[in-house]
């Protein structure tokens, strides 16, 4: 029978991987409760027209790579390619904004976009992400990418961080009129695509890869001669906080992202390290998304990072706890050593009770493979053997043990 595998472009994140991926998330986690963001759990699957009238109907995302299927009930639904648009419905749906103040969520978990896996690049990856709701002041742009300023550090990761601004939306629309005209010039000389893309989505005809693409656009109007005195005021404001915080960053008046969202500020970290997949954390304002899906007018920010992509970025971890490894001498044995692991494990430490049948020698083969720094043998007499140093003690009872190789883990701990 053929033996059947994953599905291309889906991982299985196990051992030291899945270690790592706790590690990341946690790390972020901390992270968003001490800027007192709130977490929220938002479905895995949403109705397709969310994604098309916020991401965008012409972008990647939804054009050619979102998971969509009918369900059993006949509606058209998606497996989410990103959380923003989720946590946006969320916000309106459940009157979040009701609350009074400002809101500022945290999320984590799988997102599915059909791309062409590669390193980095994956069909289910996933994602941590933060969005804040009603605020305007760019200060709230400054504290997001210093949020994930920290994060990175956190994680000892090196970045470098470009941002741009888009104007708001009056600025890009003028904008977008004027790149429109200057595409039409050199459309001979770009892509299919972009060809299409010159009516409905010209901005990301500047973000084409294609080499012919890049040559036709060298000279394109830029957007930053288009944005208004508030915008560029706004913009002004952000880099100023951003020094003055400490943050490095650089301007890349190219920078205009996948999704269609965006208004003023945008922002990528990028690494060279992992490959063609560089961007680890991206984000922005999207100002005009709340109202455009029928909430209140509410300006907004927010970004998400690959957990995959910081993975790979991760070079070390905290230790794990050492481990205690029981073992039952003779069968006879058994009950006091299933009551020794629990003891054990009552005092806080991470404990494995052996439990293969057999010889001891075949029990320490398996006390090895796990890595133990301590073993417990159960007896008449209970023995404690130092995995490290190889010595053996002898004790009255399993309380003294205890109380020994729980004082010896402290130590080790420092
Ligand atoms: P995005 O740029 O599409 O933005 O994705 C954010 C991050 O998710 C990327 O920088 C990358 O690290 C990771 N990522 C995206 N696609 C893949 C993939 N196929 N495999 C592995 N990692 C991937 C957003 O998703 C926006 N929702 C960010 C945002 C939040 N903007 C405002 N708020």
């Amino acid at each position: 029978m053929s033996q059947i595998k994953r599905v291309r472009g889906f991982q299985d994140i196990y051992g030291e991987n899945a270690r790592k991926y706790r590690y990341v998330v946690d790390t972020a986690r901390n992270i968003f409760e001490k800027y007192n963001f709130e977490e929220i759990i938002l479905p895995f699957v949403e109705d397709v027209s969310l994604f098309v009238r916020s991401v965008g109907e012409e972008t990647d995302i939804v054009q050619k790579e979102m998971y969509v299927f009918e369900d059993r009930g006949g509606r058209k639904v998606a497996l989410r390619p990103e959380g923003t648009a989720s946590a946006v419905r969320a916000y309106i749906e459940e009157k979040l904004y009701a609350k009074g103040g400002y809101q500022k969520l945290f999320y984590e978990g799988a997102m599915f976009r059909y791309e062409r896996p590669q390193a980095g690049r994956y069909r289910q990856f996933h994602q941590i992400g933060a969005e804040i709701f009603g605020v305007d002041s760019p200060v709230a742009d400054a504290e997001l990418i210093k949020m994930v300023q920290d994060i990175l550090d956190s994680l000892g990761i090196q970045t470098r961080l470009e941002i741009n601004t888009l104007g708001d939306f009056e600025s890009r629309k003028r904008y977008m009129e004027v790149l429109r005209q200057f595409l039409k010039g050199v459309e001979d000389s770009l892509c299919e695509d972009c060809r299409k893309r010159i009516e409905r989505n010209p901005l990301r005809v500047l973000d084409c890869k294609v080499e012919g693409c890049r040559q036709a656009t060298a000279d394109a109007p830029v957007l930053m001669d288009f944005i208004s005195e508030k915008s560029l005021e706004r913009f002004e404001r952000l880099k100023e906080y951003l020094t003055g915080l400490g943050v490095d960053f650089t301007v890349n008046p190219r920078l205009v992202r996948g999704l269609d969202y965006y208004t003023d500020t945008v922002f990528e970290f990028i690494t060279d390290k992992i490959g063609a997949q560089g961007t680890v954390a991206a984000g922005g304002r999207y100002d005009t998304l709340v109202k455009q899906l029928g909430g209140p007018d509410t300006p907004a920010l927010g970004f998400a990072a690959g957990i995959e992509r910081l993975m790979l970025l991760v070079e070390t971890m905290p230790e794990d706890q050492p481990l205690v490894s029981v073992i039952p001498v003779v069968s006879e044995f058994n009950i006091q050593a299933l009551k020794a692991a629990q003891s054990l494990r009552k005092e806080g430490i991470k404990t494995e009770l052996i439990l293969k049948e057999g010889s001891l020698k075949s029990k320490m083969k398996v006390a090895n493979k796990f890595g133990s720094r301590f073993v417990v043998f159960v007896s008449e007499k209970p023995e404690l053997k130092d995995m490290e140093s190889g010595e053996q003690e002898l004790f009255e009872n399993i309380q003294d043990l205890i109380e020994v190789v729980s004082g010896k883990l402290k130590g080790a701990l420092g």
